[in-house]
């Protein structure tokens, strides 16, 4: 069976509280099992102020956290913007770069996304670029153009020695939160375009993985997670219970077993 990355973006949800109660069911329900084992890398992305009681329910849990963004500037007169440095001091691993909702909600420009990106990689962090179209792109035909352009653009403010710390999660804008997830084929033929421009960018020895997200759940993680060049799930409303972020990789264990 292939490493799977189970990924829960908790967006704006989870009091810190809520997040601390959520990680001490998840740290219950994975001890002994194959969670700890090199074949699941789960990481989880709470707002920023429920990080530090995430973090203080995790210990000597596989389970690593994750900031849902951060700036490109180091300090100075950035009124409501946290650091790289700083979420990376938090504990934090991983982070976040061009969410689709930071694009569209907040206008972040492809430049920008570059930018964090950069700074994330720098801080030694690993950043999770997300991309994907709208739905008038895909309707339009212009998925593999929309999506090359901004990875292209992303990959640009990449030094090669930090290829490795880079991950890629194909999140079409038009599947987040509403249900509809794309089809295991359409998730697999844009999954397998950004893992070739990737190694074709960073090279072939890069292996630099590629998630799917867009209303992941039980019922369709198994097909999507099966493809071949789709290495994990960023999962935004499934992660948000400890049952329905688990059964994600459950399902897909249970499909692959045969
Ligand atoms: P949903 O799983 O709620 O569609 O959200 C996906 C997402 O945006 C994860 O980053």
């Amino acid at each position: 069976m292939k490493k799977i990355y189970l990924y829960g973006n908790w967006k704006m949800n989870m009091l810190p509280e809520e997040g601390e109660a959520f990680c001490r069911s998840l740290a219950d329900r994975i001890t002994g099992s194959l969670y700890g084992s090199d074949l699941v890398d789960i990481c989880l992305f709470p707002p920023f102020l429920t990080v530090p009681s995430v973090l203080k329910a995790l210990p000597g849990s596989p389970v690593s956290a994750g900031a849902q963004d951060g700036y490109f500037e180091d300090r100075g007169a950035y009124t409501g913007a946290v650091s790289m440095d700083m979420v990376r001091s938090a504990g934090c691993t991983h982070v976040l770069a061009g969410h689709s909702e930071r694009r569209h909600i907040f206008g972040e420009t492809d430049e920008i996304v570059a930018k964090k990106l950069r700074k994330a990689l720098d801080v030694g962090l690993k950043a999770v670029l997300c991309f994907g179209e709208t739905l008038e792109e895909r309707e339009s035909g212009k998925t593999i153009q929309v999506v090359q352009n901004q990875l292209l653009s992303a990959f640009q403010s990449v030094p090669g020695e930090h290829a490795q710390d880079l991950i890629l999660a194909y999140e079409p804008v038009w599947a987040i939160g509403t249900g509809k997830n794309a089809s295991p084929d359409d998730a697999q033929e844009v999954c397998a375009f950004a893992a070739k421009l990737a190694s074709g960018t960073f090279g072939g020895q890069s292996r630099i993985p590629v998630l799917y997200g867009g209303s992941v759940k039980d019922s369709n993680a198994g097909e999507l997670l099966s493809r071949p060049d789709i290495h994990g799930a960023l999962v935004g409303g499934a992660s948000l219970k400890v049952d329905s972020f688990l059964a994600i990789y459950e399902n897909y264990r249970k499909l692959s077993a045969g």
